[in-house]
Parts: structure tokens; C-alpha cells; sequence
């Protein structure tokens, strides 16, 4: 997804280039396909390649624009016209006066670019983006200050926007957001501007979160921030969590096997404070009175950790649904006033984000399940629970879907009463301990070793094991770019079954010895007998392992908690299968990790 870094340094500071090169690495997991720099010293330069920020780097250095205290640079992932140099933001007017960076879509921008050709304007990309620095040509030339040409360029845009950009011959950089994230940096030796704090994590854990409809102007002096009628706004600094240590590999080879190997401390961390031993209680810092019913709208590895959630909200007799954000209308909420709960590790997915102001719209009462403080999920809806991951960079979600599974659980055990079962309160305080057994003991690699050259993948699970068998499957597509499928246990019968073959494994989910587990069972029996090999992921209390050729062990514990076990085994196994194929984990080919287009 694209990314937006931008800097000016106080006099004598850092030459913004490098600083600017820094930020768009620090982006780089968000997944884009070219790469730019914009850098005014008294001359404006503009360098952008198709591919990755090396590529622009060499050619900053044949370009060779000198120091310069101001700049903004940008990661795009195309939207409107291919992945190319012309592409490729920022983008400039006619005489290259004036640079501009773009996150989201603009909307309106054919209407635009026909009324700017008809009185002369030039254009040389396929993008929306291109309009915005035509249309501040067009007010400088009508007498416009910057600033005021700046503004009345954002004021005909309708859409989606991050946008900052940059003039020649001037020190300051202006910026605008609505519907798409930006935030500024702040420190001694000068002002950042990012769609993510991680571009300047590495400088300063000090924030200003610019709101929809907000202006912002950065100089060497000063941060000016104003409402849409220009009326100054005040802000306080926020303080940012996460720091530089937080945002590196720490010597694993990829931020997903960090990332899966933090999960204890995630857990505990989306646990500490929340869950009283004592007194047997699980405390939020919510206000919800009268919920008669939960709706959850979410996407890709949030909707599998929603579709849990639902579990457990329903398992405390409380109605709960689940949605596929990008499917959730008006009609959705049909009769019903649900509590409707955007679950999204960003905040910033654009399909969830639009669920919840249907919601919003429709009356109905909002909460957002995010990893991030101050995302606009966050922002939005009426509260925030925070899963408390930490950062993750991995395109691919692991320790944020572990971390929102028991986040959801412990609204669950919140909502449905005071006091808590103690068993399920013993097994929500040993998890981290058990989830790090699962880490240090797994064989995983050594089963993936033996299925690597499989033509197919295919997951079961029954109740709570469901959503963990289609997310299992999702990440190992996601990142091995083999064949997975995920499906419910019963539902193998009713088609897949007649895909199995013998280099195809089918991967069974099965905890506990209930019911369900005995009818998984007998579905493996099934795929036995078709010659299919098994991989049972087991905590060894149903006779699966007889049935298998290989076994991935989890610890017992409460079976809606040996769900959150069994996903840690299926995220190694996928990460093996994808490090034996010698895939590019952190970034898997065409995913983004965090869209935020419909
Ligand atoms: C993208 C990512 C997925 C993620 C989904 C929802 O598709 O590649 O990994 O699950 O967005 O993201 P969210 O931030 O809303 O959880």
C-alpha cells in the first residue's frame, strides 16, 4: 500500500534526503511497486523509479540533487495506471514548481483533468494524483498564495487522501488528509511527515495525528495545523510506544518468525491488567451497556479471528454475527441494533472502515478491535479495545491475529458476566506459557520439510477450529504461493473430498474429545481413505494421531483456547513451507499490509 514520508530539518540539521530514503525503508513492508523523492534546496528535484527504494537510490545518485533541507517521498501501489516512472508519485505541474504525493483516490479526477487539459494543462502519468499539483499551478496563476493555492486544490477533491507536497524555492511542506492516515513527527532537529509512524520511528516517538478535513503546514520553526475554514487547531504531542529495537528482525531471518515467536509477550501484554486471578474477573475499559447483539465486520486474517469471536460471544448466549467487511450494508442491520465491532490489526483497512460507518450512519453503536492507537478505526468508533501486538511488519498477520482472538475472548468472558469460570480464568493466564511450549517444542519444520513439494493444501476444523483451518490456509497461500484451502470439517464431504490425492495433505485440526472431535475424527478416516496424508494438529486427547502421518502437538487447555495453540503450529508450518520454497516472506508478491482501497 503506499506510503508517505515527507521532513524539514531546523538550519543545520540532517539533509533530508537521507532521512527521507530512511522513511520509505521503514515502509517498505507495507508492500508498493515504485518509489520517489521530491527535494527542494532553491531548485525542486523529482527522482522516482518503478521498483523498489534501491532502485531510487541509484538514481538519486546519478542524479545527484545535493543537499536539501526540505522533501517528501513516496511508496506507490498502484491504483490508477500501471506500475512505471511516469507512475510512479511525486507527481508535478506543468513547470515543475511544485511536488505532490498522494495516498487514496481521488475520485473526481477525470472531471478534473478534462477542465485543467481544456485550459492547457499537460499531463504525463495515468494517475489520479496528477490533477492535485495542476491544480495548484492553476491558483498560483489565478495569485494564490501557496498556502491558499494549496487548500483550494484539496477543497475540489472528492475521494480518499493523504496528500503533501512542496514548492521550489520555498521552505515549508503542506499537508491534508481525509479518509487516509497521516501523522507528524516531531523532534529537535526538525518536523517529519508520515502515513505511518514507523517511517520515523527510528528519530522521534513524538506525535501530532492530523484529522479528516485537517490542513497542515511543517516549517523549520513551527507545525501549523488548521481546520478546513483555516481556524488553527491545537494538538498535543502524543507519545508513540514502539521504538527502533521494537521495528527490527532482532536476528531472526524474517519479521514473521520474530513476529510468531512473540506471541507470549504479545499475549500477555493484550492480557496484563484485564484479567483478575483473584477476584476472577475479566475487566475492560469499555462502557457498553444493554448489548442484545453483536455484528463483526472485518477482512482476510481479521475476519478469521472475528468469526472466532463471534464463537465466543455466542458461547455467553450473546447473538453475535460475522461479516465479511466489504459485504456489510444498510440491509445488514435489518431489524436489528447490534453492536457492530470492526475488528482490523491497522485501523486503516478501507472495506472495514466502510462497514463501520454504515454502521455509524445506520444509528448503530460502534467499537474497533484494533492493534493501533490513534488509527481511524480508532478514531471513529465510539470505543477502542486494543489487542496490544506490538508492531508487526510481516505482511502477513500472525502475532496481531493471536492477540485479537484474545482480545475478542476476553470481551466475550466481559460481556456475558462478572464472574469467570475459574478454569477458563487459569487457562487465559497460562496461555503465554503454553503458547511459547508450542514455539519451543514444534516440529514443524520438519513436516513441512516432507510437504513441500505437495500439489495442494487442505485444512479442517470444526467450532473453534473452523476459522483457525481458513486461516491456517491463508497463510500459507499468502506467503508460499502454494494451493491452500481451508474449509469446515463437515463440509469436506459435500466437494473437496474429491480433490484428495496422494500428494495432497489435508491438514485436521483436532482439540478435545468431544462430540466434534469424534466427528472430525471420523472425516479424517475419510481422507484416509483416499489416499490423502494427514497432519493432525492434536493436543492428543482424541485418538487422531492414529490416523495421521504426522502430528503437531499443542498443550491441553480450555478448547476455545486450544484454537489459539493449534494456529501457532499452522503459522510455523507456513512459514516453513514458504522458507523451503525460498519465498520472499515479508513481502509476498501482490498483498499489501494494509489496504485502504474498496
Ligand atoms: C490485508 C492484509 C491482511 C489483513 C487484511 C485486513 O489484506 O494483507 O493480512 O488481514 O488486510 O487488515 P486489517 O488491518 O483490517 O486487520
Amino acid at each position: 500500500m503506499c506510503g508517505i514520508v515527507g521532513y524539514i530539518g531546523r538550519e543545520g540539521q540532517e539533509d533530508a534526503r537521507d532521512v527521507l530514503v530512511g522513511g520509505l525503508e521503514n515502509l517498505e513492508y507495507r508492500g508498493y511497486d515504485s518509489a520517489g523523492l521530491a527535494l527542494s534546496n532553491g531548485d525542486l528535484t523529482v527522482v522516482k523509479r518503478e521498483g523498489e527504494v534501491t532502485e531510487l537510490v541509484s538514481a538519486l545518485e546519478e542524479n545527484n540533487p545535493g543537499a536539501a533541507p526540505v522533501g517528501i517521498g513516496h511508496t506507490r501501489w498502484s491504483t490508477h495506471g500501471e506500475p512505471s516512472d511516469a507512475n510512479a508519485h511525486p507527481h508535478t505541474d506543468c513547470s515543475d514548481d511544485v511536488a505532490v504525493v498522494h495516498n487514496g483516490i481521488i475520485e473526481n479526477y477525470e472531471q478534473l483533468k478534462a477542465e485543467l487539459r481544456a485550459d492547457g494543462h499537460q499531463f504525463e502519468s495515468e494517475t489520479d494524483t496528477e490533477v492535485v499539483p495542476h491544480l495548484i499551478e492553476a491558483a498560483l496563476k489565478r495569485g494564490a498564495d501557496r498556502e491558499s493555492a494549496f487548500r483550494s486544490a484539496v477543497d475540489r477533491l472528492e475521494g480518499s487522501y493523504a496528500i503533501a507536497a512542496v514548492f521550489e524555492d520555498a521552505d515549508d511542506v503542506f499537508a491534508a488528509r481525509q479518509d487516509s492516515p497521516l501523522v507528524i513527527g516531531v523532534d529537535e532537529g526538525g518536523y517529519y511527515l508520515a502515513s505511518d509512524v514507523p517511517a520515523f520511528i527510528d528519530h522521534t516517538d513524538q506525535v501530532l495525528y492530523l484529522e479528516d478535513g485537517e490542513f497542515a503546514r511543517l516549517t523549520p520553526e513551527t507545525v501549523g495545523i488548521s481546520d478546513a475554514d483555516g481556524r488553527p487547531i491545537e494538538k498535543s504531542l502524543a507519545t508513540v510506544e514502539w521504538d527502533a529495537e521494537d521495528a527490527g528482525k532482532s536476528g531472526y531471518d524474517h519479521y514473521m518468525l520474530k513476529e510468531i515467536h512473540e506471541q507470549p509477550r504479545a499475549l500477555r501484554k493484550c492480557l496484563r491488567g484485564r484479567v483478575d486471578g483473584i477476584e476472577r474477573t475479566v475487566d475492560l475499559d469499555l462502557e457498553l451497556d444493554d448489548v442484545g447483539g453483536v455484528h463483526l465486520v472485518a477482512c482476510g486474517t481479521s475476519y478469521h479471528a472475528a468469526l472466532y469471536g463471534a464463537q465466543t460471544l455466542r458461547s455467553q448466549g450473546i447473538p453475535a454475527q460475522t461479516f465479511v467487511a466489504s459485504e456489510y450494508t444498510r440491509s445488514s442491520l435489518a431489524g436489528q441494533s447490534p453492536l457492530v465491532i470492526g475488528v482490523t490489526q491497522s485501523g486503516e483497512t478501507a472495506d472495514t472502515l466502510g462497514a463501520l460507518r454504515t454502521a455509524r450512519a445506520a444509528g448503530a453503536r460502534t467499537l474497533a478491535v484494533t492493534n493501533t492507537v490513534g488509527s481511524t478505526a480508532a478514531r471513529e468508533c465510539d470505543q477502542a479495545l486494543y489487542v496490544r501486538a506490538g508492531p508487526e511488519i510481516g505482511v502477513a498477520a500472525t502475532k496481531t491475529f493471536a492477540s485479537q482472538q484474545i482480545a475478542l475472548h476476553a470481551f466475550a468472558l466481559w460481556l456475558g458476566e462478572g464472574m469467570v469460570d475459574s478454569d477458563q480464568i487459569d487457562a487465559l493466564r497460562t496461555l503465554p506459557d503454553h503458547v511459547q511450549s508450542v514455539l519451543d517444542d514444534s516440529n514443524a519444520r520438519n513436516v513441512a520439510r516432507e510437504y513441500v513439494d505437495a500439489s495442494a493444501f487442505f485444512f479442517i476444523g470444526r467450532g473453534y477450529n473452523h476459522p483457525v483451518a481458513l486461516e491456517g490456509a491463508l497463510k500459507l497461500k499468502e506467503i508460499s504461493y502454494e494451493h491452500a484451502e481451508g474449509f469446515a470439517a463437515g463440509e469436506l464431504k459435500h466437494g473437496p473430498l474429491a480433490l484428495m490425492e496422494d500428494d495432497a495433505p489435508v491438514i485436521a485440526v483436532v482439540t478435545g474429545d468431544d462430540e466434534r472431535a469424534r466427528k472430525t475424527v471420523s472425516n479424517v478416516k475419510e481422507v484416509q481413505a483416499r489416499g490423502a496424508p494427514v497432519i493432525a494438529v492434536t493436543d492428543g486427547r482424541s485418538d487422531v494421531e492414529q490416523y495421521a502421518n504426522h502430528v503437531l502437538t499443542v498443550p491441553e487447555t480450555e478448547p476455545v483456547l486450544a484454537a489459539v495453540l493449534a494456529n501457532i503450529q499452522l503459522q510455523l508450518f507456513a512459514y516453513w513451507i514458504a522458507a523451503e520454497l525460498g519465498r520472499p516472506i515479508d513481502k509476498p508478491r501482490h498483498l499489501a499490509k494494509s489496504v485502504t482501497v474498496e
